[in-house]
């Protein structure tokens, strides 16, 4: 089954966000399967964004994501990559859909509350970079035939 890696940024945690964003892919009907609340250094923000390295905000954003803790997350479904991605919404959070969570809770790209991977390749990536194999768990939920 599909899986991706998704964090509650800086801001969303502050903000008191993990149990509204956390809820909003349970009821979807995706399945948390590994998540922790971390700290990132510096050296692992700069290889999650390595993508970014040259543009101008990189800097900021390294500071950003390493001003306070994060919560990192897990999570498996069909297509969860590319449906997480809408549920978060557009990047700048002035340009994000209603009812999208960076257009429920966001207003400056800077801080847009939440990340996800953009494709099965980031996944990998990603969650490679953030948790160990041994962190994740795998596991079926009753109901799961009524979901995907
Ligand atoms: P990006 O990978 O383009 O967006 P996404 O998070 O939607 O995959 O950019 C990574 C982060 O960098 C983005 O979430 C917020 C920050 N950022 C800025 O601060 N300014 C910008 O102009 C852009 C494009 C991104
Ligand atoms: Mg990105």
């Amino acid at each position: 089954m599909e899986k991706t890696f998704l964090m509650v940024k800086p801001d969303g945690v502050q903000r008191n966000l993990i149990g509204e964003i956390v809820n909003r892919f349970e009821r979807k009907g995706f399945q948390l399967v590994g998540a922790k609340l971390m700290q990132i250094s510096n050296e692992l923000a700069s290889e999650h964004y390595g993508e970014h390295k040259e543009r101008p905000f990189f800097g900021e954003l390294v500071d950003f994501i390493t001003s306070g803790p994060v919560f990192a997350m897990v999570w498996e479904g069909e297509n969860v990559i590319k449906t997480a991605r809408e549920m978060m919404g557009k990047t700048n959070p002035a340009e994000a859909a209603p009812g999208t969570i960076r257009g429920d809770f966001g207003v400056t790209v800077g801080k847009n509350v939440i990340h996800g991977s953009d494709s099965p390749e980031s996944a990998e990536r990603e969650i490679n970079l953030f948790f160990d194999q041994k962190e994740l768990v795998s596991y079926t939920k009753q109901d799961q035939s009524w979901i995907y």
